[in-house]
């Protein structure tokens, strides 16, 4: 059973996102967004599916699910071990129509490899120079503990001065819970 915040970002990429559409994620870890993301995008022959860890560990779990949940499409499933800031050479001649990012450390794993306030804002430059028209960029922030704090606050310094003519940006928080995850929305025109 997922938790209202993932929820939220599911039923956003499942609204924007469609079959044979090619995406990223930024964060895989477990790989359950990327299950999530697979079960929209790939198709027959169509849709690809890229997805970045620093961890072998997330690396291993992710291929594992997806190979699993995708057999017939492994071919259009690429999982690497690489910094979200190091994908260009990648991801150069893809069509990227979104770009998934759930910060923070993996969940009963080591804290201190956690989301960095600074490549994650490389990494999100970068990912709104790749994003192709109609895109949509969703980034899951977890102000709960301090590094996730000035993380979400940095993000929305830069967010919030990036070309209104090309992105809409949204910033969605529970108001009653001021340390629940909160959800950054980014659709390209
Ligand atoms: C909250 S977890 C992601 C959960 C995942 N989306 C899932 O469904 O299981 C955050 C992940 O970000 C990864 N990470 C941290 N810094 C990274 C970086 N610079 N590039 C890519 N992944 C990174 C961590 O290793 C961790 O697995």
């Amino acid at each position: 059973m997922y938790s209202a915040h993932l929820l939220l970002a599911h039923n956003f990429w499942k609204s924007l996102l469609k079959p044979g559409d090619t995406v990223v994620d930024a964060t895989c870890g477990n790989g359950q967004d990327a299950q999530v993301l697979g079960s929209i995008v790939l198709t027959e022959n169509c849709g690809r599916l890229f997805c970045f860890d620093i961890q072998e560990a997330a690396v291993h779990a992710t291929k594992k699910r997806l190979y699993e949940a995708f057999p017939s499409f492994q071919n259009q499933i690429f999982v690497k071990q690489e910094c979200h800031t190091k994908w260009s050479t990648t991801l150069e001649k893809e069509n990227i129509k979104g770009f998934i990012y759930n910060l923070g450390w993996l969940p009963n794993s080591d804290k201190a490899i956690v989301t960095q306030v600074e490549s994650t804002l490389e990494s999100i430059q970068q990912a709104l120079k790749m994003l192709s028209n109609q895109g949509i960029i969703s980034i899951m922030c977890y102000p709960g503990h301090p590094e996730g704090k000035n993380e979400r606050d940095a993000l929305l310094k830069m967010l919030a001065t990036i070309s209104k003519s090309t992105f809409l940006v949204s910033h969605h928080q529970w108001i009653n819970r001021s340390t629940h995850p909160e959800l950054i929305l980014i659709r390209k025109s």
